[in-house]
């Protein structure tokens, strides 16, 4: 994976929590928070918090006297986090990689992390740091998304882009959030990590935009595929990102628009 997919900084935490956030975060965040509150736990950890949208969803559910650590490995997502977040002494921010997470071991019930393992170099690794963390029994809760052809918007611009770069297409979306979706792998490295009880739940949604131009915007300028497209033009963004919102709306019309969004949601027990 190149350094540049995992870098969310610049303009990219506002314009992913503007525009990504409720076209494809927002249902499996409440999804996330109804499992975790579910599990009744008090310490709890969240790596990979970006902007905060589960956090926004759980911190509620969780009991007054409960300890929160959100984590994530950019300051600038989890700033932004902060300051979307009502305030709450239950709630420290830390920035941390998930592959070395600075807490001492059996300190948490529960560790959660939205659509972020993707994006660890080594998910075995981030798998045995979350277990290292856990006390005995308790829950390792996270999600990844499925393969890029089952959550439409994101096939359609990634079409649409290998038209505008016929000779280098920029790949990030297929490569990275849609590249680990293989769940006999995914059990595998969990168990390899040493989680025992392994359950993965596929779930589809729907995503929901009031125009073609908002998934465009949400995926060329709200996520590493920015990096990508300006390493190859950086004069060519908007270009590519009407080219996208033209492509949506050809196939899915120019009003309001919606789409399949599916991914895997995975409990494993330490
Ligand atoms: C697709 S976003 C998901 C953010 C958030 N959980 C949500 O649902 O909106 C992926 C996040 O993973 C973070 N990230 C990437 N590599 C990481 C690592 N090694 N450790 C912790 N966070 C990481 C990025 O900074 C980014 O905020």
């Amino acid at each position: 994976m190149p350094e540049t997919d995992k870098v969310f900084a610049g303009s990219i935490p506002e314009n992913y929590d503007r525009y990504m956030v409720p076209l494809i975060f927002e249902p499996f965040a409440a999804d996330i928070a109804q499992r975790a509150a579910s599990l009744s736990p008090n310490a709890v950890l969240e790596t990979a918090a970006g902007s905060g949208v589960v956090t926004r969803a759980l911190a509620p559910r969780l009991p007054q006297g409960a300890n929160y650590i959100v984590t994530d490995l950019n300051q600038p997502m989890l700033d932004y986090a902060a300051s979307r977040q009502a305030p709450d002494t239950r709630i420290k921010w830390r920035q941390a990689d998930a592959l070395a997470l600075p807490f001492e071991d059996a300190a948490f019930d529960l560790v959660c992390c939205q659509f972020g393992a993707m994006f660890f170099p080594d998910r075995t690794a981030g798998y045995r740091e979350a277990r290292r963390l856990l006390k005995p029994g308790g829950h390792f809760l996270f999600n990844v998304w499925d393969r890029i052809e089952e959550n439409v918007f994101a096939d359609d611009v990634t079409n649409a882009l290998a038209e505008v770069f016929p000779n280098n297409p920029p790949r990030f979306l297929a490569r990275t959030p849609h590249g680990y979706h293989d769940t006999a792998l995914i059990r595998r490295e969990l168990e390899d990590a040493g989680f025992s009880r392994v359950v993965i739940e596929t779930t589809a949604e729907q995503s929901r935009a009031s125009s073609p131009r908002h998934p465009a915007i949400a995926y060329c300028q709200g996520t590493p595929l920015r990096n990508e497209i300006e390493a190859r033009d950086a004069g060519k963004l908007q270009a590519a990102t009407d080219y996208a919102a033209s492509a949506i709306a050809n196939r899915h019309g120019s009003g309001e628009v919606a789409a399949k969004i599916q991914a895997h949601v995975i409990v494993a027990v330490a």
